[in-house]
This record gives C-alpha cells, structure tokens and sequence, in this order.
C-alpha cells in the first residue's frame, strides 16, 4: 500500500540549458531529452532522496538485477501547451495508479502519492519550457521503475530506483498506420503481466512486429494466446473498431492493458451519443466486416500514439484496405480529445491539471 509522505527534494541544476540546440521541427520521438531528469532511490525499505539533476548518464552494476531478470515497469504521459502558454497534465491520477499496479505485479514497491506528484510537478515547471508549443506536439514524460540491487540469483531485487525523464515529441505515427493480425503471437497469456506496463512486454513485440514490417505493415494487433482468435490490442496502443456505426473495443483483462486514452475515448464517444460496445470480436468476424463492407474504420488509441487511424489490415495472406472518410469517428475522438488536452474546449470530466 503507498502512503502519503512528503519528501523535500534536492535540486541541483543544471549550469547551462540545451533547449536552444533543439530542432523543434525535426524531433524524433523519444530521442531528445530535457535539461534534467528525476531520480528517487527505494534503500532500507523505504522511497527516499528524491533529486532533480542534469540529464545525464546513470552509473549502475552490471550485476543489477533489471539486466537479469527484468524487474521495470514504466508509464507514458504527456504535458500539453495552451494558446495562453499555460500547461496541463491529463488524467495524471490514471497513470499513477496504474505505475503502481504495474509495480505490484511485478513485485516492486509502491511509490508513494507525494513523491510520484511532487517529483514530477516539480521537474516539469523546472523544464516547462520545453513543452512545445501548437497543437499535436507535446512534452512526453516517462515515469519509470527498476530493480538495481545486484545480484543474480533469481529474486527480486531490494533496492529499486524511480526516474522521470521528459522529451518534447511531435506525433509518434506521422500519417495512418497498416497492421498485421497476428497469426500465432500473444501480448500475454491469463495470469500473465499483459495488464502491466511491464518493460517486457514492449520488448517481447520487437520481434514480431519486425516480421510484420518485412511486410510492409507498420505493427501488430496482438490475438489471444489461447486460440488466436480474438483481437487484443496493438504493439503500442489499444485498438477500436468501427462496425457499422458501432464503437467496439475489447475489453481489459489480464492481457490487455487497461490505456488511459482507450478508457477517454469511450467515454467521450458515449457523450456524443456514439454507440459504444466493450466486448470480444474475433478475427472471423472482422473478416466478415471487411468483406461486406460493414467494418467501416479502424484506429489505435494510446498516450503516445494519440488517435492512429489505421488504413489497412492484413491477416494472412489477405490484406484488406480501408476507406478513408472525411468525417471519421477516429477524426472526431482525436479532436474531442486533443480540445480538451490543449483546454480548448471545455474539460466536462474534469481530466486535467494545470502544471
Ligand atoms: C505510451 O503510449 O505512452 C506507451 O507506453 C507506448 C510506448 C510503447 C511508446
């Protein structure tokens, strides 16, 4: 169980910023990071010295038990600039508790409320003006967790080390994407860490979706481990279906992960009065959509991926295009949720935070 205590954190900052180096138009996602970086250390049983620094390399023992057995979970979010030049969080309380499910699962100590919230509102109105600015680009944060005890026998380690590190990203998928049903690979099985964001199960997707890029798709779409036949999410986001005039998405269970822009687009789908349904769809039954033209879109949902209309899919040796439509629930969801992220329009659910 986290609890409640307020560290006072130590800042150290950095002598000179780099902000100026930056190419803002040219960014790749992920590579570019801001000035500092945070860094909390779990030693003795406890979360303690929380410290802002200069972004800058880590020293850490090979025997480390991260590199042996895995032990890191991580969280994305973003931080998004107003026309008034203000800046905002969305959702933060979600991916909080999310980090420490993840963390659960993985047998990592809960972080305290305080130090997640303090750490992070602290280093980003250091590095706030790193947000960019105009609507699609944003701050990434990553808020992650590993094991850094060394030693390699095979159990968890007792020392741990949370960071956050921020990176200014332009979109993380520059046009619509094509993906691949996988024929014979799972994200997780039952029981499994899939509902964790678990560094491993991003890197378990390395491989197959190099197989799908061979193809010339762009990722995959995970199926069940047991039949194959159901459709769980994408390599880097969940995945929605539009059939007829239906919303559908399956739903979260021990494999799939419970996104935070999955659980905003339903919710803003059902105030428009779009018909929502979170329940299981097989493959055959996207097939058959496909082939009698009731599967009308396809798009991933996700914090870095935002809203990624997918333009066609292949399963097999069949590949299936998708018509691109001027008013396209994914076109809608992506600017009802950006409006509210760059508090353009009003924030119904109260989903945002001012940094
Ligand atoms: C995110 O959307 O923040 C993710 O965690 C996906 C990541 C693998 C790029």
């Amino acid at each position: 169980m986290q609890e409640n205590n307020t560290l006072p954190i130590t800042i150290n900052k950095a002598e000179t910023s780099r902000l100026d180096q930056v190419d803002f138009e040219n960014l790749t996602f992920g590579n570019v990071f801001t000035d500092h970086m945070l860094t909390c250390d779990f030693v003795d049983g406890k979360w303690q010295t929380p410290v802002i620094k200069p972004y800058g390399p880590l020293t850490i023992s090979p025997g480390a038990r991260v590199f042996h057995y895995g032990q890191a979970i991580f969280e994305g979010m973003k931080a998004y600039r107003d026309e008034q030049d203000d800046v905002w969080l969305f959702r933060p309380e979600e991916n909080f508790l999310r980090f420490n499910k993840s963390s659960k699962r993985l047998a990592i100590p809960e972080l305290p409320r305080d130090v997640f919230f303090e750490g992070l509102l602290t280093l980003l109105r250091m590095d706030k003006n790193w947000v960019p600015k105009g609507y699609g680009n944003t701050l990434y944060i990553r808020p992650f967790v590993f094991g850094d005890q060394v030693g390699v026998s095979a159990a968890p380690s007792g020392t741990y080390k949370f960071m956050i590190l921020l990176c200014p990203v332009k979109a993380y998928y520059a046009g619509d994407v094509k993906v691949l049903i996988a024929e014979n690979y799972s994200r997780a099985a039952n029981g499994g860490v899939g509902a964790a964001k678990a560094a491993g199960n991003y890197g378990a997707q390395f491989y197959p979706t190099s197989l799908a890029k061979e193809k010339g798709f762009d990722q995959i779409i995970w199926t069940d481990d047991c039949s194959h036949q159901y459709l769980e999410e994408a390599g880097t986001m969940n995945v929605f279906f539009r059939i007829n005039d239906t919303l559908i998405t399956a739903p979260t269970s021990d494999r799939i992960l419970d996104g935070v822009t999955r659980k905003s687009v339903l919710a803003l789908a059902e105030r428009e009065g779009i018909s929502t349904e979170v329940r299981k769809i097989t493959v055959s039954e996207l097939l058959e959509a496909a082939k009698n033209k009731s599967l009308k879109e396809i798009f991933g949902a996700g914090t870095a991926a935002v809203i990624s209309p997918v333009s066609g899919f292949g399963y097999k040796d069949d590949f299936f295009e998708l018509p691109s439509q001027e008013d396209s629930f994914a076109k809608r969801m992506k600017k009802s949720l950006l409006d509210i992220q760059y508090n353009i329009s009003k924030d119904p659910f109260n989903w945002t935070l001012k940094v």
